[in-house]
Formats: C-alpha cells, sequence, structure tokens
C-alpha cells in the first residue's frame, strides 16, 4: 500500500516515463451531431475524421433520436478511416479517450460504448473527457503550421452552441470557471436568428457569411446589463425577433432586402456582449494570455475582434485552428493525452452524462 506522500513521488516518475515514450491515443467525439474520431501521437494529429450528419438540415436542427442513429451508423467506419489515415494499427494504440459529456444521451451513449468494447478488447485503458475542457485544450493540438500552446494560467472564452463560459485555465487539470452565460448560450444566439431570418441550420456560418457583405452598424440591438462576468443571450434573440416583426408589417420583404446587415448587425453585438466580459475578466484577473474555443470561435467577426483587441490592450492571444473550433475528437484525444500522463483512467461502470453543473 502506498503512503501519502509515496503517492506523488510515484506520479512524477511514472509521468517522467511516460513523457519519454510515444503515446498514441484514439479519440472519440459524438456529444452532438459530428461523429468523429482522430489519432494523435502524443499532441502531434495522424488524423482527424469528422462525419457530419446532413440529415437534421431539413428539420432546422439536431434531431436527437436521428443523432444517435447516424452515430450508430457512422462510428465504426469514422474509426477505420482514422486508423488508416494514421498509418497505425489497433493495437499500437495506447489508450481510447472519448467524450463522456455533456451533450445528447443518445449520441453520447454511442461513443461510450464504443470506446468501453474497443478498450476492453484491446485490453488498453480508457479515459473519459469532458467535452467542454476538451474544447479549451484544443489549443495543444500540435499540427503543421500551428501557433504555440497558450502560457498557463490562461482565459478562455468558450463559446459553443450549448455554452458560454470564461474559463480561468491553471494548467489541463485546474480549470474554473469564471463567468457562464445564465441563458441561452452565444451559438444558440447565432443560430436563433439564422433561424428567424429563414437561414439553414447551422445558422451561425450563415450569418458570418452574409456579416462580410453587410453594415455592422445598419441597425442597433440592446446589450443585456447583466452583473459580474456572466452572459444573457436571452433578452437579444427576443428583442431582434420583435424587430422584424415589426419590419416585416411595413414591408414583406424587409429581411431578404436587408439579409447582409441584418446578419452583420446581429453578429456585432453578439461579439460586443462576448468581449465586453472578456475583457472585465482580463482586467480583473490581470491575465493577458487569451484564449477563445467551441463553434463560436470559427467566427471571422469575433476573431478579428479578438485581434483588435490584442493589440489594444496588448493581449497575447490565441486563436484555434477553424478544424478545432468546432466539434472534433483531436481535441478529445488531446485532454485524454494529459489525463494518460496522470494515469487518470475511467471504469467500464461509467455513464455519460447530459449536462454540466454550469452552463
Ligand atoms: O462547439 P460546437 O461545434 O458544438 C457544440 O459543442 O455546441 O459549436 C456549434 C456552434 C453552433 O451554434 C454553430 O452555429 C456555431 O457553433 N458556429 C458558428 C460558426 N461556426 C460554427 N457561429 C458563428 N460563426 C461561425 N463561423
Ligand atoms: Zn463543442
Amino acid at each position: 500500500m502506498q503512503n501519502a506522500i509515496g503517492k506523488p513521488f510515484f506520479n512524477i516518475f511514472a509521468k517522467l516515463f511516460l513523457l519519454q515514450m510515444s503515446t498514441y491515443i484514439l479519440g472519440i467525439e459524438s456529444s452532438c451531431d459530428d461523429t468523429s474520431a482522430a489519432v494523435l501521437k502524443d499532441t502531434v494529429v495522424l488524423s482527424n475524421v469528422i462525419a457530419n450528419q446532413d440529415v437534421h438540415k431539413t428539420y432546422g436542427g439536431v434531431v436527437p433520436e436521428l443523432a444517435s442513429r447516424a452515430h450508430q451508423q457512422n462510428i465504426i467506419p469514422v474509426v477505420e478511416v482514422a486508423l488508416r489515415k494514421a498509418n497505425i494499427g489497433k493495437n499500437q494504440l495506447s489508450a481510447v479517450a472519448f467524450t463522456r459529456g455533456p451533450g445528447l444521451l443518445g449520441s453520447l451513449l454511442v461513443g461510450t460504448s464504443f470506446a468501453k468494447s474497443f478498450a476492453m478488447g484491446l485490453n488498453i485503458p480508457m479515459i473519459e473527457v469532458d467535452h467542454l475542457k476538451a474544447h479549451i485544450l484544443s489549443h495543444f493540438i500540435a499540427d503543421s503550421g500551428s501557433q504555440s500552446p497558450p502560457v498557463f494560467p490562461y482565459l478562455c472564452l468558450t463559446v459553443s452552441g450549448g455554452h458560454t463560459q470564461i474559463v480561468r485555465v491553471e494548467s489541463p487539470e485546474t480549470m474554473e470557471i469564471i463567468g457562464h452565460t445564465i441563458d441561452d448560450a452565444a451559438g444558440e444566439a447565432f443560430d436563433k436568428a439564422a433561424k428567424i431570418m429563414g437561414l439553414p441550420y447551422p445558422g451561425g456560418p450563415e450569418i458570418d457569411k452574409l456579416a462580410k457583405i453587410g453594415n455592422p452598424k445598419a441597425f442597433a440591438f440592446s446589450e443585456p446589463n447583466i452583473g459580474g462576468l456572466d452572459y444573457s443571450f436571452s433578452g437579444l434573440k427576443t428583442a431582434f425577433l420583435y424587430f422584424l416583426r415589426d419590419q416585416l408589417k411595413k414591408d414583406d420583404d424587409f429581411i431578404e432586402n436587408n439579409k447582409a446587415d441584418l446578419a452583420a448587425s446581429i453578429q456585432s453585438t453578439i461579439i460586443n456582449i462576448l468581449l465586453k466580459k472578456l475583457k472585465i475578466a482580463a482586467q480583473q484577473t490581470g491575465i493577458r494570455h487569451i484564449a477563445i474555443a467551441g463553434g463560436v470561435s470559427a467566427n471571422s467577426g469575433l476573431r478579428l475582434a479578438m485581434q483588435k483587441t490584442a493589440e489594444e490592450l496588448r493581449w497575447d492571444i490565441y486563436l484555434p485552428k477553424l478544424q478545432y473550433s468546432t466539434d472534433n475528437a483531436a481535441m478529445i484525444a488531446v485532454a485524454g493525452y494529459f489525463k494518460y500522463l496522470n494515469q487518470d483512467f475511467a471504469s467500464q461502470d461509467l455513464t455519460p452524462y447530459s449536462r454540466s453543473t454550469n452552463k
């Protein structure tokens, strides 16, 4: 039996030993509507395969039941392609890392069950990964031309379809949420605004495209007045809906005639809201290393605004490559790699979780 002093020493030696060896991790992501598998050699991406589910486009949003079925269809082929592209055999894998949550339960069950059987079949450890932490650690994915990873401690604005958070990141293991949305997420604000305008799902990229040719000052929408570092986006969605309803009473073609300006105006409002709190967070914590992550971090307006703010406030900023902004398994594998170094493995009886305690 190990005593309290022995264990940390053992861990340090184990970690140093593991750092000398190459680790091959298979990552599995199935939390929403993308089935993804990736293979990483330590933090270097050997493959990152994503199967998108077009089936949801017809419905204007993700249909959970259809998502789980599509994961069930896609998971084996996606893993096979990921291994082939990485040019390694199953037996070379050191561990399998998978998203445990948060996300759609049916979708998570497919990835979790796959990981359990795969790990058991190969007699390798499995590693549970929190989807949001993986977005935050996506900056450590090493890829050709990728930026050097953030310096600890850094702040990460995590902006996805289901979450909006400012996180203080001390290390891959230690993170603290210092601000979060009290209602909708930033991605939801993009998607809902797009839906109101009759644009296809997912709306974020559509708004982004239109905004590039629109005037961001054409229409003004009031910003929420929420205390501390928290966010709120549900009021903006309602304001946008009512504004369009009133304009449509006067002009049936109002949306069609003002598409680009509407997109640019709603996008710039969302970005202003996001950056306002991020600036306060940087000022309060004194941290100047600032990252963004999650699907909305692919937004070209947000990236530009981050660059401008960085010049103004002398921040060092970290913008993920586009393929690692939206959901992908490489980020699951890299988060798994850090846990592997700590020999932090999951047990076969775990179950997925659909919600995190904070939004
Ligand atoms: O991280 P993610 O792929 O999945 C979740 O974990 O939710 O984020 C998806 C969200 C969607 O709301 C989508 O509309 C948004 O990211 N998104 C964007 C852009 N690309 C994806 N929002 C604004 N601009 C984009 N270019
Ligand atoms: Zn995500």
